[in-house]
């Protein structure tokens, strides 16, 4: 396997104590992190983010090093509810906070849902093209109490899920970083030419 120092923000999107989200999150940055990527965990049940106001939002405490963790990031790692065919408060609510950050940066989605969260899956994306991120070509979803029990994922279909998006996290994360990066340091035009220094 190649040598990767690609860094993915994974963000759990449920505040609930026994989120199934948080669950299959964690097998996902489990499997990156054996694959040598850098991982941070993003999750509001134990860090409470504050509803976004656009007023205040800077002067937060603990802002500037959110800020920094999101920059940090090659690759937003998503993870959410389907809460009335769309993503969880918290997750928007998180999205809500930043934009240029993501820019160049690729998602990956994974939406926990008893209807196979293609709603969930399709705002997560529109909210990545507003803000110039790529997605992957697809979503991961998955059903509590079917693919996950007890705090373990039990379906092989959802493991065989994980493992494609891990590996296309690392290669795809890996060629778009790079390309970022690049595009940020030159001067074509480019969409990411606005994001220069
Ligand atoms: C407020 C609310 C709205 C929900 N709406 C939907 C829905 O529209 N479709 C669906 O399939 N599941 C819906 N669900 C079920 C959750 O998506 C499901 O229980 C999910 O597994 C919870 O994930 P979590 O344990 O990570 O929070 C809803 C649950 C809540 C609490």
């Amino acid at each position: 396997m190649p040598e990767t120092s690609l860094a993915v923000l994974a963000v759990v999107g449920s505040l609930h104590r026994d989120s199934v989200t948080r669950t299959v999150i964690r097998r996902a940055v489990q499997q990156l992190a054996a694959d040598g990527c850098t991982i941070d965990v993003l999750d509001f049940e134990k860090e409470p983010l504050a509803l976004y106001n656009p007023d205040t939002a800077h002067d937060l405490s603990g802002y500037a090093e959110l800020q920094a963790r999101v920059e940090r990031a090659d690759v937003i790692l998503l993870g959410s509810p389907d809460y009335h065919g769309s993503v969880s408060g918290a997750i928007k609510n998180f999205l809500d906070h930043f934009w240029s950050e993501f820019a160049g940066k690729l998602f990956a989605t994974i939406v926990a849902s008893h209807e196979k969260g293609l709603t969930a899956t399709d705002h997560l994306r529109t909210v990545a093209r507003q803000c110039y991120a790529w997605t992957l070509p697809y979503g991961v979803s998955f059903t509590e109490d079917e693919d996950v029990k007890d705090g373990e994922i039990v379906s092989e279909t959802l493991k065989q899920r994980l493992q494609m998006l891990v590996r296309d996290v690392r290669v795809y994360g890996e060629l778009l970083g790079r390309q970022r990066r690049a595009d940020l340091a030159g001067n074509e035009p480019g969409f990411l030419a606005k994001h220069r220094e």
